[in-house]
């Protein structure tokens, strides 16, 4: 059973509760960080802790408990589950107020929930290249910040696979920002191309990651708007996230991308990825 912590309790998942009148479950107020582990390793956990710190200080919740190290706490739920290949979810809510308000309570108790799941496919993944449909971007003006109001992806997740796809790729004023729940890269004329960080998309660390690998390694790697026309005669597309790490996509609204199979630079970035993940 996986464990969880809450709100100081380590407990097995299925019997930690939290109060109806939580701010995250009233209002989705709250902000979550999805964390990859490898080999018993927390991957890229300072940068995880400092885009936590981004969202929460952007939703104005005061850290909890100013003395938090997250980092102690986050070690100490993968060393209580056990787990050596798994994905950690922590999830921050402004907690429970006494009745239902659209002001913020005077002094909030967040509510700080941690579960660690096994994620043997992060050990040994078999990759089958997933389907993109192009959907307009309807989520909000805020995309940078890692809330747990996750109903506008889940709608257009859902709205993808409704027209036979696995994922959507987001379109907002004519630029591609990015998936539903990753970001997305595409390979024009020998170049990796992404999308810039902005308020319209989550500053992804599988994305960071990826573009530090490929700055590194030579490959030819941009940072810039991109047209969802361009996807049309890109070589090569591929999705990064914490749960993902570099996916091949090898469909856009039903045409093939390239020859229609996992392309060579999508290859070359998930070797590199994969003997970093591990360091
Ligand atoms: N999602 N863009 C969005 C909208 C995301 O929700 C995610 C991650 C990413 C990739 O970010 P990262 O590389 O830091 O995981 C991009 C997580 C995995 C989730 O919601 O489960």
């Amino acid at each position: 059973m996986p464990i969880a912590y809450l709100n100081g309790e380590w407990l097995p998942v299925e019997e930690a509760r939290v109060s109806v009148l939580d701010r995250g479950f009233l209002f989705g107020d709250g902000v979550y960080e999805v964390i990859p582990v490898y080999n018993g390793n927390l991957f890229c956990l300072t940068r995880h802790v400092e885009r936590l710190k981004n969202s929460l200080s952007e939703v104005h919740l005061a850290e909890p408990l100013m003395d938090v190290d997250w980092e102690s706490l986050l070690a100490e739920a993968v060393e209580k589950s056990g787990e050596t290949f798994a994905s950690v979810y922590l999830q921050v809510t402004r907690g429970a107020d006494v009745a239902r308000s659209f002001v913020y309570p005077e002094n909030p108790t967040p509510t700080i929930f941690i579960m660690v799941n096994s994620a043997p496919q992060l050990a040994n993944r078999e990759v089958k290249a997933i389907q993109l449909v192009t959907l307009e971007d309807f989520r909000w003006e805020r995309g940078h910040i890692k809330t747990i109001s996750l109903i506008a992806a889940g709608m257009l997740k859902n709205q993808a696979i409704a027209a036979g796809a696995d994922d959507a790729v987001l379109v907002k004023n004519g630029e591609v920002t990015e998936a539903t729940s990753a970001n997305l890269f595409a390979v024009i004329d020998g170049t990796i191309v992404t999308p810039p960080k902005s308020t319209s998309l989550l500053h992804g660390i599988t994305r960071d990651v990826i573009v530090e690998l490929a700055r590194l390694n030579g490959l030819p790697i941009e940072e810039r708007s991109l047209l969802p026309q361009e996807l049309e005669i890109a070589d090569e597309v591929f999705i990064s996230s914490s749960t993902m790490e570099a996916w091949p996509v090898d469909q856009i609204n039903g045409k093939p991308i390239g020859n229609g199979e996992p392309g060579l630079v999508w290859q070359k970035v998930d070797k590199l990825f994969q003997a970093h993940k591990l360091l």
